[in-house]
């Protein structure tokens, strides 16, 4: 009979993914798809590292750099939308400086020999999300109550980018609060995926990943409490890296007290989002010196002692099924770290994984962290999102769906509290379980996501599919999103390579192995069909 029962069940699950996933091809039909022009300027083409280095030895001016990525902005913003508080007088007044102070600067002088360790970013702009705070500019996390609210310091790491020598652009767009994998808000509006404008680019890192995937950025800082940095990372092809807890000082990062408590502080990660790898470690080293220094973050690793894990996929009632083409990159990688750097690869399968929605549901609770009904309103009272529910239903609510449903799952939990201890059981015993494995020289490689980037407005109905990052938030573990080429409809595709935490090196010496084996990012804008 439970037999049979499930079976139904599975039955019911197949022909509801199924629905939805053809509801929104069809829907979808209707509107053209556009992509971002391909970009054609060779500045453009350049890491962060290389850019550095060509300002350094006056081989290119800052000046020109941070023109040419105006330009590109404002080529693709329109098709995008994905920057919504440019910085440009400022950051061109600081560019002219930086000129103006490496032409006075003494090619034979000590401070010049010395600039690639003082100032390791000279004149290399950046970008991030409108939720972390830059002094003297608007930080509205999407939210329409904040629209008018302007910052008076900078976020930790936002100085230490700038005492780098870096440049701030200007501010992406986040889901409203950054609260959701739609970035989507009624202040700024909707971001697109800059592959296809009909998709979305994920979130909440959203607007970040698709300016820097659109190549109208080349770094940018993101943040991760559930996928924020990996998610929008593989649905728009680049470099995500939810590094191990606490290497990044997150202060600065709104909503004030949001992580102060419960696990959401153990689960809460800043860090970088790139276009190439080799700039992960010079973002890591500036965020944290000390400590990148102790993990050798830029040494050579041997592989062929390393352990190689791999799932194929989350098998559960509430998650889409592993899409093949995701699958199929995945065993591609495999298959490449085996024969190129002769690791042995080992089949594991947690079927814990498959609470991995509810474990994060019950991770999220923080009593005594504001709630999202307060932080909706920016502290002006409650959010009714029972009423708001209602009013969004006829598209009269300044909330999106979104944080509705999600200020409602955090008001009336959807699990009982036998429910919850038996949740968190369970999440405790796989969590030793999984530190065990990866602690001993190991990595796990997980699809990057079930799915390529959704239309717009669909994840609302697949939510659970967030347990495909989210997991290794409830798990702790740092895990990086790295892009493995498009699919056959043009869309990124990506894998995750997790491991203990402290091992970042590990997972960037196998990142840098399939940076090599897959190419990278792909710039958009070649014809598809
Ligand atoms: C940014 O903040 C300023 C100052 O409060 C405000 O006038 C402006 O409208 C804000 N910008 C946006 C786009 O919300």
């Amino acid at each position: 009979m439970n037999h049979l029962l499930h079976l139904g069940l599975q039955l019911l699950a197949y022909v509801y993914f199924n629905a939805v996933h053809v509801a929104f091809t069809v829907l979808n039909y209707l509107y053209p798809r556009h992509i971002v022009p391909r970009p054609t300027n060779r500045i453009l083409f350049l890491s962060a590292t290389k850019l550095a280095e060509k300002i350094r030895n006056g081989e290119l001016k800052c000046a020109e750099v941070i023109s040419a990525y105006i330009t590109r902005i404002e080529e693709v913003n329109p098709i995008i939308n994905a920057m919504v508080y440019p910085n440009f007088d400022n950051a061109r007044k600081e560019a002219e400086a930086v000129d103006r102070y490496l032409s006075g600067l003494e090619k034979n002088s000590d401070e010049y020999e010395n600039l690639a360790k003082t100032k390791p970013i000279l004149g290399v702009p950046f970008t991030l999300k409108d939720i972390i705070k830059v002094k003297g500019m608007n930080c509205s996390m999407g939210v329409p109550a904040r629209a008018n609210y302007i910052a008076d310091e900078d976020a930790a790491y936002v100085k230490q980018l700038k005492d780098a020598g870096g440049i701030v652009l200007g501010l992406t767009n986040v889901p409203e609060l950054a609260m959701w994998m739609e970035t989507n808000n009624h202040l700024h509006g909707l971001t697109n995926n800059p592959y296809d404008s009909r998709r979305t680019p994920g979130g909440s890192s959203g607007g970040e990943g698709a300016l820097i995937a659109a190549a109208g950025s080349v770094i940018g800082i993101g943040s991760d409490i559930g996928g924020s940095i990996r998610m929008p990372s593989f649905f728009s092809g680049i470099f995500g890296f939810k590094n191990t807890q606490f290497l990044i000082d997150r202060k600065g990062h709104e909503p004030e007290g949001f992580a102060s408590g419960g696990l959401r502080n153990e689960m809460f990660v800043v860090g970088p989002m790139c276009r190439y790898i080799e700039d992960i470690p010079l973002m890591m080293k500036i965020g944290n010196p000390e400590k990148c220094e102790k993990m050798k973050l830029d040494e050579p690793v041997d592989l062929s002692k390393v352990r190689l894990y791999f799932m194929e996929g989350i098998d559960s009632l509430v998650m889409e099924p592993l899409h093949c083409d995701i699958l199929a990159k995945l065993r591609e990688a495999i298959r490449y770290l085996e024969t190129d750097c002769q690791m042995t690869s080992f089949k594991v399968d947690f079927s814990e994984m498959k609470s991995g929605f509810g474990f994060w549901v019950t991770d999220l609770e923080a009593p005594e962290c504001p709630s999202f009904a307060t932080l909706a309103t920016d502290f002006h009272g409650d959010a009714n999102f029972l009423a708001e529910f209602g009013k969004c239903l006829i598209g009269r609510s300044d909330h999106t769906m979104a944080v509705i449903i999600g200020g409602l799952i955090e008001q009336y939990s959807i699990h009982s509290d036998d429910r919850k201890k038996e949740l968190r059981r369970i999440h405790e015993k796989m969590r030793t379980e999984l530190h065990a494995l990866l602690e001993k020289n190991a990595v796990l490689l997980f699809p990057g996501f079930s799915y390529p980037a959704p239309y717009h407005h669909q994840a609302l109905w697949t939510g659970c599919n967030i347990a495909y990052t989210s997991i290794f938030n409830s798990m702790g573990l740092p895990s990086f999103a790295v892009p493995t080429g498009l699919n056959k409809n043009g869309l990124p595709t990506g894998v995750q390579i997790v491991g203990a935490p402290n091992n970042d090196a590990l997972l960037l010496a196998v990142g840098k192995k399939l940076d090599k084996a897959f190419g990278g990012w792909t710039a958009p804008g070649l014809s598809v069909c």
